[in-house]
């Protein structure tokens, strides 16, 4: 098109005007040279146009790219290389594996870490995981939208292949089957070999259809479960646009100093299925219970509140957390981010806290509507945000052990056993009631807090092992023990070892 251009102005040039009579001739002559000048400025304005218009897009796309695929290489504010992939794993693939994760984010987060590891030991090819879009929080959102898939996969080519779905050439109309079926709960490694392998000798394609806990927390060999904690804590990072907001939310809390990310899970669906209505109003008792009842998937259907929190099955309520926190010793001025959705009862129920602690913050307010606009509707999202903020909290503290409290917990031990206050709830709402009831002065009461939390601030320690137990057990997630004393030495902390794995 360039090329052209040049051309026709060079013929046009080539005509002196003077020895051009001034005749009709030369008028029309000058008409169409001066058009023809035109129309080559004009071809030109576009061709530079676009050449200057795709240098930027690309300029922007490779921006982009670079960010999708490596946001972390910025060290001391420059740019560093990106680091050269590793070589892929050789293997003969035995199949594909295709999971549908279910849960809220921090259970499918734990979930897919799980899957990956279960497809490198049987030598599978993985299909990006499904997310769970019909679970409570009805979040749309997509694997691409939560989490930078670009990475996942090249970051974990020299273990396991990931694609982004099955080739069509394995599809039913090709003559093959997906078997469908959810792997036994808490299994170890033998029972992926013995009985989800030879599977794979008939069909092509296995689909897990549920995901949550289907790796035991002990007694796997070593390298698995290294590579559980090699997925969760570098393959699964979020996208650039979680990322960025939630690293500017950081920055923002980070400038006003030290703060606490309080985990207030004291939302809606939390109660409604826990049954806990300590605090609540009668109205508010009567919606919870209808709310539990009206889903035909829960099966506990009539509990005694005041029973579920004796036993510490309940989270804390606002105005509980409060008391605790001002027992602990925070004062006043400490800044204190709610990592949670809506509470319940709204900032009724959060006057007392606020009282105490006047610096309260969320996300909401930190940001403006328009930044977290693009998150609203998308739980997963929001509460990747909360993820974020409460990794990099100066202190956490979940007011009940959830999946969100509980990896946040192993990450946090990851990232050099920052404190995280595990509160022992059942300890605690006994001391409360003894506090309400005149039995403990407000200083007996806060001793009391203290010397009960005192060794459960997230310190090195080992995982409890209780065989035949696993949901009593300590959860993988929370402490990955296994995963926490590379380099350093920690080994010594931890206490002494009496599995054989370890
Ligand atoms: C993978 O390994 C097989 C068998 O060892 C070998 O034949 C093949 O060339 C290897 N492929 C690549 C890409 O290295
Ligand atoms: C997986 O592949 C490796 C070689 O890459 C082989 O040694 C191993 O036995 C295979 N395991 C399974 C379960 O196929
Ligand atoms: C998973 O698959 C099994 C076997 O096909 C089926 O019985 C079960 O209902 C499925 N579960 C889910 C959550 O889809
Ligand atoms: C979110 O969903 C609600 C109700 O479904 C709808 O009214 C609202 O417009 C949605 N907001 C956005 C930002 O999509
Ligand atoms: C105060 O509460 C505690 C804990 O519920 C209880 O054991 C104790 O008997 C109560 N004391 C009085 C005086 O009510
Ligand atoms: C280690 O052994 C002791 C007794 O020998 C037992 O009480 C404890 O539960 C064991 N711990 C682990 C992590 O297996």
């Amino acid at each position: 098109m360039e090329v052209r251009s040049e051309s026709i102005q060079v013929r046009c040039d080539k005509i002196p005007a003077s020895v051009i009579p001034r005749t009709r001739l030369r008028i029309w002559f000058i008409r169409v040279c001066s058009s023809i000048v035109l129309w080559t400025c004009l071809v030109q304005l576009v061709t530079v146009s676009e050449l200057w218009h795709s240098h930027l897009i690309s300029g922007i796309a490779s921006r982009i790219h670079y960010k999708t695929q490596h946001p972390l290489y910025v060290k001391d504010g420059v740019v560093q290389a990106p680091p050269p992939l590793l070589p892929a794993r050789n293997y003969t693939s035995n199949g594909f594996l295709r999971v549908s994760c279910n849960g809220g984010l921090n259970q499918m987060r734990a979930a897919i870490c799980d899957m990956v590891t279960v497809a490198r030991f049987l030598n599978l090819t993985l299909v990006v995981p499904e997310l769970d879009k019909t679970s409570f929080w009805a979040d749309p959102s997509n694997f691409e939208d939560i989490f930078d898939v670009r990475h996942f996969i090249d970051s974990l080519r020299d273990e396991v292949r990931i694609v982004k779905r099955v080739p069509k050439k394995f599809s039913r109309k090709h003559g093959y089957t997906t078997l469908e079926m959810p792997p036994v709960s808490w299994s170890n490694e033998i029972y992926y070999m013995q009985q989800i392998l030879p599977l794979f000798g008939k069909h092509k394609v296995l689909h897990f259809n549920r995901t949550d806990t289907r790796l035991s927390n002990n007694g796997l060999p070593l390298d698995l479960q290294k590579l559980r904690c090699r997925v969760n804590y570098q393959a699964l990072k979020f996208t650039p646009k979680i990322e960025n907001l939630g690293r500017k939310l950081i920055q923002i809390l980070q400038e006003k100093g030290p703060f606490v990310a309080l985990h207030l899970r004291y939302e809606m669906d939390m109660l409604a299925f826990s049954g806990c209505t300590s605090g609540c109003t009668e109205e508010e008792a009567d919606e919870l219970k209808r709310m539990r009842y009206g889903f035909p998937w829960w099966r506990e259907k009539e509990i005694v509140s005041h029973e579920r929190r004796s036993q510490g099955l309940c989270p804390l309520t606002p105005e509980e957390a409060s008391l605790i926190l001002q027992a602990l010793g925070f004062g006043r001025e400490i800044q204190i981010y709610i990592a949670a959705g809506e509470i319940y009862g709204g900032e009724r129920r959060l006057a007392q806290l606020r009282a105490a602690f006047p610096r309260i913050v969320k996300k909401e307010t930190l940001l403006a509507r328009e930044e977290l606009q693009q998150f609203q509707n998308h739980s997963s999202q929001m509460a990747a945000l909360d993820f974020m903020v409460s990794v990099a909290s100066n202190t956490f503290i979940p007011t009940y052990d959830g999946n969100m409290a509980k990896v946040v917990e192993g990450h946090r031990r990851y990232s050099g056993f920052k404190k995280t206050i595990l509160l022992d709830r059942k300890k605690l709402v006994e001391l409360l009631d003894m506090h309400h009831n005149g039995t403990l002065s407000w200083n007996e009461f806060a001793d009391a807090v203290r010397q009960t939390q005192e060794k459960k601030m997230g310190q090195p320690t080992r995982r409890r092992v209780i065989p035949d137990k696993p949901k009593e057990e300590d959860y993988f997630y929370a402490n990955p023990h296994e995963c926490l004393c590379e380099g350093s030495n920690c080994e010594d902390l931890l206490g002494p070892s009496n599995s054989t794995h370890v």
